[in-house]
């Protein structure tokens, strides 16, 4: 990894994962590229930025082929819940970006990041200790475009040899950027409202279970899986990770213990819950641990307090929130 770009980069992850690589690699050797004008000034001020759109083949090709980009971290991406409501538009995005990037890395022998989701899988896989290798017929429009995007990315790296890697990523938790239009973001939205209003009212119901992992991990997957020897990968694309297990009752439980008077209440919205339904519980991460020594840092616990830690003080100091 010498130059690096980064679709998506003003999103859930790419906000997160633009400023640790530009630290580790330098900033003109990381180029963020997302669909907005305007990104935040974090973004901006640390190296190359360009607006685009990953359906725009032409001018990703240029953006590789001007800049001597070796690795992209593909991240543009409708979410589960927006991609219900514009199922045509997320194939259209989340398929013909991911075409463009593996044509395109094909072509100028780039290495490729391609994230996954516990979205992968569907009704028929077993939802507990959900194996790696297993069933994956889900039934959710950014579900299908994940199954296939992990199959895309294998394609391409045995029929035309491209370094293809990535991971099913759980529900991710953060505090600089707003997931866009996800089922799992009940877990990021409640610590604002605990925050703010010390009270959520959430969209799943109290004990649907979900895989989850706090930012800091999932840009520590990603890197480290891009760095690991490639011999040590069996599997490429499409690594089970995950960091816990926790259904909306729980977090609420634990986020009590920092803010006592933290209530929360449950309307259920049935696209999301259904959703969430057809996803696992927990999934089996064993192999991603064998592999390329795959290990979490942070659990439950250490996830609330630091997420409540860091948010209040972006509230307090009224940073912005992407
Ligand atoms: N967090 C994503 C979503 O809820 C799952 O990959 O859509």
């Amino acid at each position: 990894m010498k130059k690096i770009l980064i679709t998506g980069a003003t999103g859930q992850i790419g906000s997160e994962l633009t400023p640790v690589l530009r630290q580790k690699f330098g900033g003109e050797n990381v180029i963020a590229a997302g669909h907005k004008r305007e990104p935040d000034r974090e973004i901006l001020g640390s190296g190359p930025y360009f607006a685009l759109d990953v359906r725009d083949k032409q001018t990703l090709q240029a953006l590789v082929a001007d800049n001597g980009v070796d690795t992209v971290f593909h991240l543009a991406s409708l979410l589960s819940a927006v991609a219900e409501e514009h199922p045509q538009r997320a194939w259209d995005i989340n398929m013909n970006g991911l075409t463009n990037i593996l044509e395109i890395a094909r072509e100028y022998r780039c290495a490729v990041f391609f994230p996954s989701s516990i979205a992968a899988f569907g009704p028929l896989t077993p939802p507990d200790n959900t194996p790696q290798d297993t069933i994956q017929h889900p039934n959710t429009m950014y579900g299908i475009t994940k199954v296939a995007g992990e199959l895309l990315s294998d394609y391409y790296h045995h029929r035309f040899g491209v370094d293809t890697r990535g991971v099913r990523f759980p529900g991710l938790i953060s505090h600089k950027a707003l997931p866009g239009g996800g089922t799992t973001d009940y877990a990021v939205h409640i610590f604002y409202a605990a925050l703010t209003n010390k009270h959520y009212d959430c969209f799943l119901k109290r004990d649907t279970k979900l895989d989850m992992m706090y930012m800091p991990d999932a840009i520590q997957a990603a890197i480290q899986i891009m760095e690991s020897d490639s011999k040590q990968l069996t599997h490429r694309n499409g690594y089970n990770i995950t960091a816990m297990s926790f259904a909306p009752e729980q977090l609420a439980a634990e986020i009590k213990k920092h803010i006592p008077h933290f209530t929360i209440s449950y309307t259920i919205d049935p696209i999301r819950q259904s959703i969430a339904e057809s996803w696992p519980r927990h999934i089996d991460d064993s192999t991603a641990r064998d592999e390329w020594q795959w290990a979490p840092q942070y659990n439950l616990s250490a996830t609330v307090k630091d997420m409540l830690d860091k948010l209040s003080h972006r509230i307090k100091t009224n940073r912005e929130v992407v």
